[in-house]
């Protein structure tokens, strides 16, 4: 423990800037620094020339390599170490006094256990590094729906990704003023140097990783990784589990959802909200590229999120939604001019790629990103790769990170502070059978039944088995912040304070048939499916009743440029097998009997319903 010597070298870095007024917020940089005893302390100001600089510095550092610039003008490519490429949900920890609150949908540890741990991991892990004071709003600054955070972290890379993710430096702090409130976050990649100690290139622990929440004193705490959202606090940390805490005692909802705007031809706006688990198609679907026929007759879609939603009622009876984010960071294998070209079109410049394969003349690539691969590349680990070799290009969560400004297809209302009204909800997921196509809910309290039973196949955004069909109720299983059974509650309580629910729809992209190919082509194609939702919304769609709810018959759904698509494959495709439904139901039975200690009773009955339906 050299404390003198850090006290002196820290001593030679100067004190907080003069713009920053919040006493309590200095007094807390001080005291982690303390503990931390990083080399020095920088207030980021979130300037162009501040993030210049950083990313200068981190490819002298290595960190990052800068790609071609008449290719990729104003973009880097990261490469992880390749234990640190996902989020950890085995490390991911919800602590509350009370471990109930946490429910059994949360990593627990008492509180009092987890700060004496992590105290001793933080204790000297920012020696020889920078601390970064990251001042963050989620949300436009000043919305009366955002909220503030601070990020204090030992990592360039992270400040350049909340540079572009979320709105950072002074004019936050010109928002939050001498007293005002935000979300303490510390961020370690916990591995602190000695003096003259050569840097890895991508720094992380591979001992120890944890992602720590408090929720009574809403702090965040994460240790030992570098990625995404492990180590960017504002996103999953704040604007989920500590937000989603946040909602429930205040009367919102904070959810993983995109937000899309639907113009139809008569020239009405509708937003819809949509979540979907981890890699399972929201990017794709906010930013939606209607077929030429839709387009023709005047069906546009616009971008307002593409990964989390703040929803709030408003004063005129509908719920609000605002897109807390500024940027996106999302999953780069099968993007491409086909599936996302809005997309594609927003990662031209100014975009960190983390775990891309790079091409020899300093371009990017990955998988699905065009048919045929390069002749050769150099893999997302920095090797020497060639076709058929037997390895990916890219790490499958490979991501960019861009801002939403970049988007063709943004909403010109993405960043209203008032956040737009929402028409409908979606929830979908990576469902290979069973699971039909589209299902509208009879009511909100059904709608809410749907959300809660919803399965997905396990991605490459999670450490861990890929392939797995799991229950994740609301896309929120590694994400809400307490006991599933509260959060059933408060959404079944929401429903009740608007006048005007949104409709709730299930979706499901993914069904296969027995040659296991895909049954729906998705993508621009789900536009026919958005395309019946809004007109159910304004009543003008029919539906026939199955036992799940309200479907579409062939005939409901607009096929033009599609007529290929057979009606004996779209009755396979929204098929209600009575046999795997029944097994679907044990199985909402299982989850229910694991969150009984705080399951609504209305739940049970819509459970009852649909077996006797059945
Ligand atoms: P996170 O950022 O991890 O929260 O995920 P996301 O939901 O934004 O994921 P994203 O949109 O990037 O999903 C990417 C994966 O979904 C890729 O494998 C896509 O090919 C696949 N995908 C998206 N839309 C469709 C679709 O309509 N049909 C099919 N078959 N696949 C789709
Ligand atoms: C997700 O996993 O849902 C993501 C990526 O959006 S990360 O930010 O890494 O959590
Ligand atoms: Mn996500």
């Amino acid at each position: 423990m050299n404390q003198p010597a850090t006290a002196a070298r820290l001593a030679q870095t100067p004190a907080a800037p003069a713009y920053v007024k919040h006493a309590k917020l200095k007094a807390w940089v001080a005291e982690i620094a303390q503990l931390t005893k990083p080399d020095r302390i920088y207030w980021c100001d979130g300037s162009q020339e501040e993030y210049d600089r950083l990313c200068d510095e981190m490819v002298a550092s290595g960190m990052l390599i800068k790609l071609n610039p008449q290719k990729r003008p104003g973009c880097f490519l990261a490469r992880s170490d390749p234990d640190d490429v996902a989020r950890m949900e085995d490390r991911t920890f919800v602590c509350p006094r009370n471990q109930e609150d946490a429910g059994p949908n949360n990593n627990w540890v008492a509180p009092g256990e987890m700060r004496a741990t992590l105290g001793k991991l933080f204790d000297g892990c920012m020696r020889g590094r920078t601390m970064y004071v990251i001042p963050y709003s989620m949300g436009p600054l000043g919305s009366h729906i955002a909220h503030i955070g601070v990020e204090l972290t030992d990592s360039p890379y992270v400040v350049a990704n909340m540079k572009l993710m979320t709105r950072i430096g002074r004019k936050v702090l010109d928002v939050l003023g001498a007293n005002g409130y935000f979300v303490p976050c510390v961020h370690s990649v916990g591995a602190p140097l000695a003096p003259g100690e050569k840097d890895a290139v991508w720094p992380s622990n591979k001992q120890n990783k944890y992602i720590v929440h408090y929720p009574e004193t809403r702090e965040i705490w994460s240790f030992g990784s570098g990625y995404g959202g492990n180590a960017l606090l504002g996103k999953k940390c704040l604007a989920l589990r500590i937000a989603s805490i946040m909602a429930k005692e205040q009367g919102w909802l904070a959810e993983h959802m995109l937000i899309l705007g639907i113009e139809t031809p008569e020239k009405k706006k509708h937003y819809i909200a949509a979540a979907f688990p981890s890699a399972c198609g929201k990017t794709n679907l906010a930013m939606l590229v209607p077929p030429k026929a839709f387009r023709d007759k005047g069906w546009k879609v616009t971008t307002i999120g593409e990964d989390i939603a703040w929803i709030k009622p408003h004063g005129d009876g509908r719920l609000y939604a605002i897109n807390p984010e500024a940027g996106a960071f999302g999953v780069a294998p099968g993007t491409s001019e086909i599936t996302n070209p809005n997309c594609l079109a927003a990662i031209r410049h100014d975009t960190i790629f983390t775990n891309v394969a790079m091409t020899p003349d300093g371009d990017v690539w990955w998988e699905g990103l065009t048919r045929v691969p390069p002749k050769e590349l150099i893999d997302w680990q920095g090797k020497p790769w060639t076709p058929g070799n037997g390895r990916k290009a890219a790490h499958p969560n490979a991501r960019f990170t861009m801002h939403s400004g970049q988007i063709p297809c943004v909403d010109p209302d993405w960043e209203n502070p008032n956040g737009v009204p929402i028409s409908a909800f979606l929830f979908g997921g990576r469902r290979a059978t069973a699971v039909p196509l589209v299902t509208e809910a009879a009511d909100w309290t059904h709608g809410v039944y749907l959300a809660a039973t919803m399965a997905s196949e396990t991605t490459a955004a999670i450490v861990g088995q890929v392939g797995v069909v799991r229950r994740d109720p609301f896309a929120m299983l590694p994400f809400c912040g307490y006991h599933y059974g509260d959060y059933f509650r408060h959404w079944l309580e929401m429903g009740k304070t608007v006048k005007h629910q949104p409709r709730i729809f299930g979706v499901n992209w993914f069904r296969q048939d027995a040659k296991g190919e895909f049954m729906w082509p998705g993508f621009g194609d789900n536009m026919r499916v958005l395309k019946w939702i809004i007109e159910r919304v304004e009543g003008k769609a029919q539906a026939v009743r199955t036992p799940l709810g309200l479907q579409p018959r062939y005939e409901d759904l607009d096929w033009t440029g599609l007529e290929g698509f057979a009606r004996e494959r779209f009755e396979e495709l929204t098929r209600v097998d009575p046999a795997a439904w029944r097994k679907e139901v044990q199985d909402h039975a299982e989850l229910f009997d694991k969150l009984k200690a705080r399951m609504p009773k209305e739940l049970y009955d819509v459970r009852d319903q649909l077996e006797r339906a059945l």
